[in-house]
């Protein structure tokens, strides 16, 4: 029979609030990073919804024509309350690593991020902010300006090995066809649909590349509703726990290299709507261990569903474009995303720069009721490597 589908999470193997030590990680929260699911909360597809309704499912055709739907510039009036939140954090001389709500306040946009979080968690899914003003600022000030409105949408967390919480996307020269080593925002490839490992994940963009890096966006619960009718073999597939998905070598010590998961689930509880965590570099990259028959290669249904996906997401998704002082927040429970490859200016122009913030949202504080150990943490998901501290460069390392 069937596993219930329960609420209950196990208890968490320790209470990382309260023992994260701040000497290493200043608020006292530390990443939890990537985990196995909770398999016995990993339910067979004929328990998953027939069709998805609501918000979440949204066509490209409702917004292509509607930028106003889901664009924000910010007001003069609210470059101003940034501003002067960003001055008076950068006088307290307290780290990047340290900024929360509670020493950038905001006391008349918070209302509206508020209102915001709620509709990229449960609604929509994402929004296209314009008009910060990066130049002006400088990347200092802009990206403290920056982490400070993200901590109203979520909790930062790490987004690799070193501990990065502001991430930096460029080209930094990396072999994007070494998929078992290089992480593929470190190159100017295309990047095929995706989620990243977090809740939520924002982009502002600081300088654009001479041609393509053009962002391309799904809603997967439009996709899930599309596959159910054209192609119910694919996301039968999709949902099962047969894939293996590579870390890259971003391990805690006594960590496997992969994890074997789905990738498509359900939330725990009543509400049980469909979550998706994909990439399919992830996938693909660990022939190193197929080959010496560590794991399964994928097999000819799963070669099938990777394509299929690929190709129905490209067909249904929203284009948008970054110019600089844009910033583009999505949610990853919902919403896939994806780039094109691109190539930068000759020098002395700036490459591409994109800073990138991954966010927590907990169970306790309005998040998805995710089928993993952490759902109630606040620093969920991400990719912690043991006790790295966590850091904000200003630019790429
Ligand atoms: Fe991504």
């Amino acid at each position: 029979m069937a596993p219930a589908l329960t609420d209950a999470l196990p208890t968490a193997p320790h209470n990382l609030a309260s023992t994260a030590p701040r000497d290493i990680f200043p608020d006292g929260l530390k990443t939890t990073g990537q985990h196995p699911p909770l398999y016995d909360h990993i339910v067979p597809f004929d328990r998953f919804p027939r069709e998805i309704t609501g918000p979440t499912v949204w066509k490209a055709e409702d917004y292509r024509e509607n930028p106003e739907k889901w664009t924000h510039r910010f007001t003069e009036e609210q470059v101003e309350e940034l501003s002067i939140a960003a001055d008076a954090f950068l006088a307290s001389k307290t780290p990047l690593t340290g900024i929360s709500k509670s020493n950038f306040t905001l006391p008349k946009l918070a209302e509206y991020l508020e209102t915001l979080r709620k509709d990229i968690i449960d609604g929509k899914g994402f929004i296209l902010f314009k008009g910060f003003p990066v130049e002006k600022w400088g990347n200092h000030k802009s990206a403290v300006a920056y982490m400070g409105l993200g901590t109203y949408l979520g909790y930062f967390v790490s987004q690799n090995s070193r501990g990065h919480v502001l991430g930096h996307v460029k080209d930094l020269g990396e072999d994007s066809t070494q998929i078992d080593k290089v992480r593929i925002y470190r190159t100017n490839a295309r990047q095929f649909f995706h989620a990243d490992d977090s809740d939520i994940v924002g982009l502002l963009c600081i300088a654009k590349a001479l041609e393509g890096g053009e962002s391309d966006i799904v809603s997967s619960h439009h996709v899930y509703n599309t596959l159910a009718t054209e192609r119910p073999d694919v996301l039968k597939t999709l949902t099962e726990p047969i894939w293996y998905f590579d870390r890259k070598g971003e391990t805690s010590k006594g960590q496997d290299e992969y994890i074997r998961t789905s990738v498509i689930y359900l939330e725990r509880g009543d509400q049980g709507r469909v979550y998706t965590k994909w990439d399919p570099y992830y996938v693909r990259s660990l022939t190193r261990f197929s080959d010496a028959g560590i794991i399964p290669p994928l097999s000819d249904a799963q070669q099938e569903a990777l394509k299929v996906l690929e190709e129905t997401c490209n067909r249904l998704s929203l284009h948008m474009i970054l110019d600089v002082g844009d910033i583009q927040f999505l949610a990853n429970s919902h919403i896939l995303h994806a780039r094109t490859s691109y190539t930068d200016h000759a020098p002395p122009t700036p490459r591409r720069h994109l800073m990138r913030l991954w966010l927590a949202t907990p169970e306790s504080e309005g998040g998805w009721k995710l089928p993993f150990w952490d759902s109630n943490e606040k620093k969920r998901g991400g990719i912690q490597v043991d006790d790295q501290p966590p850091v904000a460069p200003l630019d790429a390392e």
